[in-house]
């Protein structure tokens, strides 16, 4: 019945469409309340006294930290009948509704005409994303050229709620609605300097589009256009039309590219930018090279697992002298393995060897309480699959860490929510659903890359995802993931709220992890205890006197720039609780292709962006765990992900996070301590415009350092009449380090 009333749009892109000139913007005048009554959907109640709210953030930093549950947005609006008019399309309105966290249903005048109900079809599954709902034009809810109440019902299951966003409008379907300029394709990096790639305009509408495609590269520098062309294109449901090209002598930098597909009937366009990608990691060397940080940390009498990260030409062979009693090491994978009863710190000289020469390095192997010592690198499943995530997708990425990244210190392979069935065994047991068979088997195919794994559960009855959470069970499912092999555990609040009293205080917020650190320690295995409670209650203040390697500072990240350098740069207060063995983690990355499950697209961040996100993480020494598909590693993530001076930035053992030293409304600047009195200095450009930096030489930030290096082209810096002068790109970054 409901079906019959309203039609949800399967976004295409996965992003709300573009809004028009002459729609209704709906981003200011909403009132707002917590909590569930029918009554508020009806046009005749009384919303003075709500709080005015700002739908461009989520409801908790506007009066009601970490609340889960129901609340009603509702706007008094005019729907004029000129929108009508001036469509090329007259038969349905549109509402656009930003991000939506988790479900809602939408009531205009009274009546329900939309909704979206998670997977179950019920309000309360979790599935936050974003909306976009069609409404026939001709729905008697509408009333046309009069004021119309639209309310909106909320239910967040955890972590962030409400609506929040950048596109709230009402207009008409456009026939440009669910035309895609499908940009998810590759570039190919070619002689020249060339970048080619192919992409595609596509349609799920019957109509038959017929125009043409106008595709242009601009030199954000300079605004110069430096190549254009136009092309004929037709397409329909079914028959995409296909753009390949080639852009040749291109400089060490990002270009804008801008589609633009115009059709002849109609004369609606659809334009779509993207940027190009550049590349700085210079290729690693064929000699060898000993990666990762210089310190390592296992407890005494755990399985000790430790795979020398080294790159060079293979076949490369593996020393390493000083090992203490009880490990030993397989000279051909370069895998440290046994069990170490004698706490003490061990420095161990490495030696990695191939046919060019050989390469030494020492690590402190730390035998004692502490482990993490340095932020982990590894994968989580999360970003890239969400809860389509299985065993098969886990090997891909184990095996592509083996081969593409484990030799630059990458070795985490962590599942995420969406692994647990549906019931507990008949003795309690946490089991794994059909989409994990084997989990023994699973952890020991990740052990035997010389890898480790992790696992994701909640303190509450259910997870985020509406899976079993491990609330009344802990020492028992601390107990099954060491059985099953896991080294790392994601503890996610979720669903806790419903146990604990309303608001709870310190003692509540630390009690579940408290708790679940107590299982962990019952167990003979290192476990990497990772808090998600997004931040509540300060957590860096008493994360690590509760026993956790990390902890989430924030809500979940998503793939923009306003998400990702909220977060990012809004870490100064919690950076100076970083320390070794325990970390700040402003969440996962959002680089390559991701999606949260099953149907990915390249990260929405520029390349530039990119180059800052990763940057930024790591002079925060925040656990860098990749959230893409790990199958498809072009060539420009591989490149973000395997630089090493970039990466001992982060594996500094000296653990700090950086502070931010400066900020203007364009540039941060945020620096980092590092080991041997050196530091590291990211300088941000957070403007859309290319900046220039002059950099004196006796600048405060660079006193008593005599050599700066960039860490991206590991280059060192050339200073000119005393100055260092470097562009930074729009959202870009220069991340240099002082010695
Ligand atoms: C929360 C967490 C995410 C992810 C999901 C899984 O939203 O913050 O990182 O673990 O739950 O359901």
């Amino acid at each position: 019945m409901i079906k019959k009333i309203f039609t949800v749009l399967l976004l295409l892109g996965g992003s709300c469409l573009a809004a028009s000139a002459q729609d209704v913007q709906l981003n200011k005048g909403w009132k707002f309340a917590v909590g569930d009554s029918a009554q508020w959907s009806s046009p005749t109640f009384n919303d003075q006294n709500w709080q005015n709210i700002d739908v461009a953030h989520s409801w908790e930093p506007q009066g009601h930290p970490n609340y889960d549950g129901f609340g009603w947005y509702r706007i008094h609006v005019v729907i004029p009948s000129s929108l009508k008019e001036k469509a090329y399309l007259k038969d349905s309105l549109r509402l656009n509704l930003a991000s939506v966290d988790d479900n809602d249903e939408v009531y205009l005048n009274g009546k329900l005409i939309a909704k979206y109900g998670g997977r179950s079809g019920t309000i309360k599954d979790g599935n936050y994303g974003p909306r976009t709902y069609n409404i026939s034009a001709s729905d008697p809810a509408i009333l046309w050229d009069k004021e119309n109440v639209l309310a909106i019902r909320i239910y967040d299951t955890g972590g962030d709620g409400g609506i929040y966003g950048d596109n709230f409008s009402i207009g008409m379907a456009d026939v440009m609605d669910h035309v895609l300029v499908n940009t998810d394709g590759d570039f190919t990096f070619g002689e020249n300097n060339s970048l080619a790639k192919a992409v595609k305009l596509i349609t799920t509408n019957k109509y038959q589009y017929q125009g043409t495609l106008a595709f242009k590269v601009t030199d954000p520098e300079t605004g110069a256009v430096i190549y254009e062309k136009s092309n004929p294109a037709n397409f329909t449901a079914g028959k995409p039309f296909t753009y390949s090209f080639v852009i040749a002598r291109l400089a060490k930098k990002s270009y804008t590219i801008t589609y633009t597909f115009n059709d002849q009937k109609s004369g609606k366009e659809i334009v779509r930018t993207e940027t190009t990608p550049y590349v700085l990691t210079p290729y690693p060397s064929a000699k060898p090279k000993i990666n990762g940080a210089d310190v390592y940390g296992a407890r005494p009498g755990n399985p000790f697992l430790y795979l020398i990260p080294a790159t060079g030409k293979k076949p490369l062979t593996y020393k390493a002298d000083g090992l203490p009693e009880g490990l030993k090491l397989d000279a051909a994978t370069g895998i440290i393995t046994g069990v170490v009863n004698q706490k003490g710190d061990y420095p161990v000289t490495l030696t990695v060897t191939n046919k060019l020469g050989n390469k030494t390095k020492t690590l402190t192997i730390s035998i004692g309480d502490k482990i993490g010592l340095t932020p982990a690198l590894g994968w989580n499943s999360w970003n890239a699959w969400g809860l389509s995530v299985n065993d098969e997708k886990v090997k891909i990425s184990a095996k592509e860490m083996s081969d593409k990244l484990s030799a630059y210190g990458w070795n985490y392979i962590n599942i995420d929510d969406g692994w647990e069935a549906e019931n507990r065994a008949a003795d309690g047991a946490i089991v794994a659903n059909s989409k994990f068979p084997d989990m023994k088997g699973l952890t020991d195919y990740v052990h035997s890359l010389g890898l480790h794994t992790g696992i994701y559960s909640s303190p509450g009855p259910r997870t985020c995802g509406g899976f079993l959470g491990s609330w009344q069970h802990e020492d028992q499912d601390a107990k099954t993931y060491a059985d099953w092999g896991f080294d790392y555990l994601k503890y996610d609040w979720c669903s806790y709220s419903e146990v604990t009293p309303p608001h709870p205080d310190l003692p509540a917020l630390k009690k579940p992890y408290e708790l679940m650190r107590s299982s962990l320690n019952k167990v003979n295995r290192d476990i990497m205890f990772s808090f998600c409670q997004y931040g509540w209650g300060d957590v860096w203040k008493w994360g690590a006197e509760t026993g956790g390697n990390s902890w989430r500072t924030t809500g979940d990240i998503q793939d923009t720039w306003r998400s990702m350098s909220d977060i990012g740069f809004g870490q100064d207060p919690a950076s100076p609780y970083a320390g070794p063995g325990h970390f700040n983690d402003p969440d996962m990355l959002v680089v390559g292709k991701v999606g949260w499950g099953p149907s990915l697209h390249n990260s929405r961040l520029t390349y530039d962006e990119q180059y800052t996100h990763i940057s930024l993480w790591s002079l925060l020494s925040a656990p860098l765990l990749i959230g893409c598909d790990m199958g498809h590693l072009d060539r420009f993530t591989l490149s973000l992900l395997t630089n090493d001076e970039v990466l001992a930035i982060d594996q500094d053992a000296l653990s700090k996070g950086a502070r931010q030293v400066s900020k203007t409304d364009e540039q941060q600047i945020w620096v980092k301590e590092l080991t041997k009195g050196e530091k590291a200095i990211g300088f941000f450009n957070t403007s859309d415009k290319y900046q220039t930096v002059n950099l004196d030489a006796n600048d405060k930030l660079l006193n008593g350092f005599t050599k700066a290096r960039d860490a991206w082209e590991q280059k060192y810096l050339i200073a000119v009449n005393h100055k260092y002068t470097f562009k930074i790109p729009p959202h870009g970054v220069k991340l240099i380090r002082v010695m």
